[in-house]
């Protein structure tokens, strides 16, 4: 008995000692204002209470275009699009697909994402960490369906129905980022080495001239 007393305790102190990737609100709100030159804070300052406006909590978003490289458009809803999403820990993305568009394999690094299908079919998909075993979990998703990509781990969505897709992601955090894999690695600015790359990838320095070649759309930015 003592020890479920025990347990309970444990258990008790270590869910009150959980916390958040963003900071708490520490008022209703903090609509985000305009950095002042040179001075940083970690989020974005408050505009002053009195002046806030519905429309600081307001935007409308458009589909994205999808004639691109990739067949895909990701419209990013977050704190620098959408002020009022200061220190709320929370951001939205509204990702188009062309049929067979892809969302190449990415990370956000300070989000969990949460993902509905509006419409079309998505092989989705995200995988472990080393530790794990970077074991791959996937899914196939039609209109109405969710899924989760949890903090920091690469996943990807591809379209494989026959028409446009679209999806809608809720990620936890105001300012999620994203970074695309091949585009980290062979557009990076200056780029990195070969010598290392050609290690990582265990392969030919040509073909690591080669990669380092091709333009890496961006379709997340
Ligand atoms: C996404 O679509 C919007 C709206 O058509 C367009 O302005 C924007 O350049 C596109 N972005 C990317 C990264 O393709």
């Amino acid at each position: 008995m003592k020890v479920v007393y025990f347990l309970v305790a444990i258990l008790a102190l270590t869910s009150s000692l959980v916390s958040a990737y963003d900071p708490s609100p520490l008022q209703d709100f903090c609509v985000a204002a305009k950095e002042k030159d040179g001075v940083f804070v970690n989020g974005k300052f408050c505009k002053d209470p009195k002046l806030v406006k519905a429309e600081d909590f307001f935007r409308h978003v458009e589909p994205g275009k999808t004639d691109n490289p990739v067949g895909s458009n990701v419209t990013q809803v977050f704190v620098d699009q959408l002020p009022g999403l200061n220190t709320l820990g929370i951001a939205l993305a509204r990702i188009d697909f062309a049929p067979k568009g892809l969302n190449a394999p990415h990370t956000h690094p300070r989000g969990t994402e949460i993902l509905i299908v509006l419409e079309g079919t998505l092989y989705v998909g995200f995988v472990t960490s080393n530790q794990d075993g970077n074991r791959l979990f996937t899914k196939v998703l039609n209109k109405g369906d969710v899924f989760v990509f949890p903090i920091g781990l690469i996943h990807f969505q591809l379209n494989v129905g026959y028409g446009n897709a679209v999806a809608i992601a809720g990620l936890s955090s105001q300012n999620p980022g994203a970074i695309t894999i091949a585009n980290a690695l062979f557009k990076a600015n200056p780029p990195i080495s070969s010598e290392v790359l050609t290690k990582a990838f265990q392969v030919d320095k040509t073909i690591i001239d080669y990669l380092q070649k091709q333009s890496w759309y961006d379709n997340n930015n």
